[in-house]
């Protein structure tokens, strides 16, 4: 991706794909996961990302056909920010943003109801509210296209995640932390002409897998029981823009429909079934087996058995540490490395 912008003089700051916390994201490992797919897969001209979160590892294959998806909105959103085809207006970000950094002396709104001294000050909430709500509505008077909007919520998001008085997720704010560092929206440095046939989707991948193809699917589900859109539930919220109430102390929404099977019991089930229905020459998964013994929350839903099972049947695997070692499928060989990935050259 490009780094720089040509464009006017320095009265904003831009911003990178990586420039976020999001749990087990997986941009410091894009050297050991290139070096795998460079090494050991051929021809590959399309890459679906389908659990992609922040869409740290398409960034690294742009050279290709990208597809993202992933079930939470604030993600889809991000995603098509960054590697949507749609063309987008680099002064009219800019402008957007310069003006939204000046803003002062704003009215209640839904964000300063329900969030004011929690995760943001009464100030900084009613900043949020507003600047939502103004893309929305530019972008319903046609004042700014699709991507327009998607980066601006990026922009947006990003900001909140920079201050927002938390350990980096929304379980809990951080009673009595004092409000240091007020919003600032930063420019997304998305190039402005992706690949015409990317496509990003907001759905179950396992429902996804059924209708699109790709030489290489990449899968990086969630690998305990911690659901990402409780972890997010605030981000969410804002990308959704739906308003809808909120509980308890850590003012979440409802969040019923966004929770992941992968997170559950369930998981070897969905994997196997999302497996089954995959059409790729390629299939890579990245997944974490680092339990923390005794806390039942953090251990890996998917044992590495199931996982060797589930691949073998679909063609032949190899397994990789991050040192780039090839592992045998012996199980006490590859569980005593924290990040692992599982390549199958799909032969059936
Ligand atoms: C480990 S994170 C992916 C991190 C990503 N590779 C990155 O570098 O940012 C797992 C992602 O899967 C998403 N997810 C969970 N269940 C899903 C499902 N059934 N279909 C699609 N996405 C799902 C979560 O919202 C989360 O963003």
């Amino acid at each position: 991706m490009n780094n720089t912008l040509t464009v006017k003089q320095n009265e904003y700051k831009t911003s990178f794909i990586n420039n976020r916390r999001y749990l087990g994201n997986k941009y410091k490992l894009l050297p050991f996961i290139t070096d795998v797919v460079e090494k050991e897969c051929k021809g590959v001209k399309s890459f679906a990302d389908i659990f992609a979160g922040t869409g740290a590892v398409s960034s690294a294959f742009t050279d290709k056909v990208i597809i993202t998806n992933d079930l939470m909105y604030s993600n889809y959103i991000c995603n098509y920010a960054w590697f949507g085809s749609e063309a987008y207006n680099k002064q009219i970000v800019i402008d957007y943003v310069v003006y939204y950094n000046f803003l002062s002396d704003i009215q209640d709104n839904y964000m300063t109801e329900n969030f004011s001294d929690t995760y943001f000050s009464r100030d900084d909430c009613a900043k949020i509210g507003f600047i939502r709500e103004d893309i929305e509505e530019n972008y319903k008077m046609k004042n700014i296209n699709g991507r327009e909007r998607a980066i601006l919520i990026t922009s947006l998001l990003y900001a909140m995640d920079k201050i927002a008085k938390t350990c980096g997720h929304y379980d809990a704010y951080r009673k009595g932390a004092e409000f240091d560092k007020p919003l600032e929206l930063l420019v997304p440095l998305a190039e402005v002409h992706n690949n015409l046939n990317n496509q990003c989707y907001n759905e179950d991948a396992n429902e996804l897998v059924k209708r699109v193809a790709a030489d290489l699917i990449y899968i990086d589900p969630p690998y305990n029981s911690r659901q990402y859109c409780d972890a997010y539930h605030l981000l969410e919220n804002v990308a959704r823009w739906e308003k809808p109430e909120v509980f308890g102390v850590a003012r979440k929404m409802d969040r019923t429909k966004l929770k992941s099977k992968y997170c559950t019991r369930n998981a070897a089930t969905a994997f196997e079934e999302l497996i089954e229905n995959i059409k790729a020459k390629y299939i890579l998964l990245s997944y974490n087996n680092m339990a923390d013994k005794g806390n039942d929350r953090s251990n890996a839903k998917i044992s590495d058995e199931d996982i060797m099972r589930i691949l073998g049947r679909k063609g032949v695997v190899k397994v990789f540490a991050e040192s780039y070692k090839p592992f045998t499928t012996g199980k006490s060989d590859i569980s005593e490395n924290k990040e692992r990935l599982f390549l199958c050259t799909v032969t059936k």
